[in-house]
């Protein structure tokens, strides 16, 4: 039955996890995936998801199912930490929410709804993108463009051209955005770039779909939300997928959420059933522990506090290694500028390494970074950084 199959290729980024786990150099460094690492190496378990954990263990009383679409709390918290408790929004109850198995779950959910409402539907994605994106959206059946992003000479958004395409776009079809920290760019729209873009989406009838993974680690949490805020403010009908995996550090523990928005309640109910019926098909409901975290630090004045810091530091940190990994490029003596590093912002660098040199790293210095040269900044130490800058000076030259 199975002989017949030849294998599919290892996945773009964690199969380089898998690869780095059985790379036996000592000084092996993984900066593939989209994981914030402390100075020690160490991804941690930020403390207020500790203090809530401890609360969770007392008052848990059943593992009973969570309905189909999850904790109202978290539910609730999560559309408070998207667009602000007292946004018209939420006032006038025109958005739902499901809780989903991390970003991706959301991505998948959304995807199968859309393509089971919307026939015909495309999604364009941005050139580059996460290389899951194009995946999850054809496994649903749906169709995938792409338009122009990113201009590897300047290092920055081509945005004439991004819009030249936007402009494209027939009505009815999915634009995917990358709310913040746009992976794997790290470059984002400005305010005046996001004003445009939601004149298009509105006079073009299209649908947009926010990729809202790394809320906080640009900017801040309300500063992040800038985008996803001006797309809200145009009126038009929209979905959020947001993952809890990175700004609280809940990787393993699958947490994210789907988030539509129509033009009314009755609209929105209608829509988050044919959500509940794609979740139902899927994973029939979702993991409770996760949801219950979220939820109890985000209703918690004091843990909400402890962890907007926590989320402060790590953003902190990050920031931090560009600036040090630009100028210990430049103590190396390596002459092209990587200067526009410390401008990008969340996990990802796109280093502009060409595959040849992103392999030399890998194979000669067993330093992991993704095949378009996305390099983690996140995954980076100062206990790393001689060690890095010295491999890359070496495979530029
Ligand atoms: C990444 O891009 O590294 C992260 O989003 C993790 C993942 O699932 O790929």
């Amino acid at each position: 039955m199975f002989e017949q199959f030849t294998p599919a290729p290892p996945d773009a980024i964690l199969g380089l996890t898998e690869a780095f786990r059985k790379d036996p150099n000592p000084n092996k460094i993984n900066l593939g995936v989209g994981v914030y690492k402390d100075e020690t190496g160490n991804t941690p378990i930020l403390a207020s998801v500790k203090e809530a954990e401890t609360r969770l263990l007392q008052s848990e009383k059943s593992k009973t199912y969570l309905p189909i679409d999850g904790s109202p709390a978290f539910n609730a918290a999560t559309q408070a930490l998207l667009f602000g408790p007292d946004h018209e929004i939420i006032r006038s109850q025109r958005a739902a929410t499901a809780q989903a198995p991390g970003g991706t779950g959301a991505l998948r959910v959304a995807a199968d709804t859309i393509a089971k409402l919307m026939k015909g539907t495309r999604v364009w994605i941005s050139t580059p993108t996460w290389p899951n994106h194009p995946s999850v959206f054809q496994s649903a059946g749906l169709e995938v463009k792409s338009y122009p992003y990113f201009d590897a000479q300047s290092n920055d958004l081509d945005f004439d051209a991004m819009l030249a395409v936007l402009n494209e776009i027939p009505a009815g079809d999915v634009l995917l955005l990358h709310g913040a920290c746009h992976n794997p760019t790290g470059v984002d729209l400005n305010p005046a770039q996001w004003q445009a873009v939601a004149e298009v989406v509105t006079r073009r009838k299209l649908l947009p779909l926010i990729d809202f993974a790394y809320q906080g680690f640009a900017d801040g949490l309300k500063e992040d939300a800038l985008g996803l805020h001006t797309i809200a403010n145009a009126g038009v009908e929209f979905l959020v997928a947001n993952s809890y995996s990175k700004n609280f550090g809940l990787y393993n523990e699958r947490i994210g959420a789907l988030t539509l928005v129509a033009k009314d309640e009755e609209t929105a109910q209608t829509l988050l059933s044919h959500v509940k019926q794609a979740i139902r098909a899927n994973f029939s409901n979702p993991p409770a522990h996760g949801s219950a975290i979220v939820a109890t630090i985000l209703n918690d004045p004091q843990l909400r506090a402890q962890w907007e810091r926590e989320v402060g530091e790590m953003r902190d940190r990050i920031n931090g290694m560009r600036h040090l990994l630009v100028e210990t490029l430049n103590e190396k003596g390596v002459e092209r500028d990587f200067s526009f590093i410390a401008r990008q912002r969340g996990m990802f660098s796109f280093s502009g390494l060409n595959p040849d040199q992103v392999k030399a790293l890998r194979d000669d210095y067993a330093i992991y970074i993704v095949g378009s040269g996305r390099i983690s900044v996140a995954g980076l130490s100062e206990a790393s950084m001689d060690y890095l800058c010295d491999a890359i000076a070496a495979v530029l030259s």
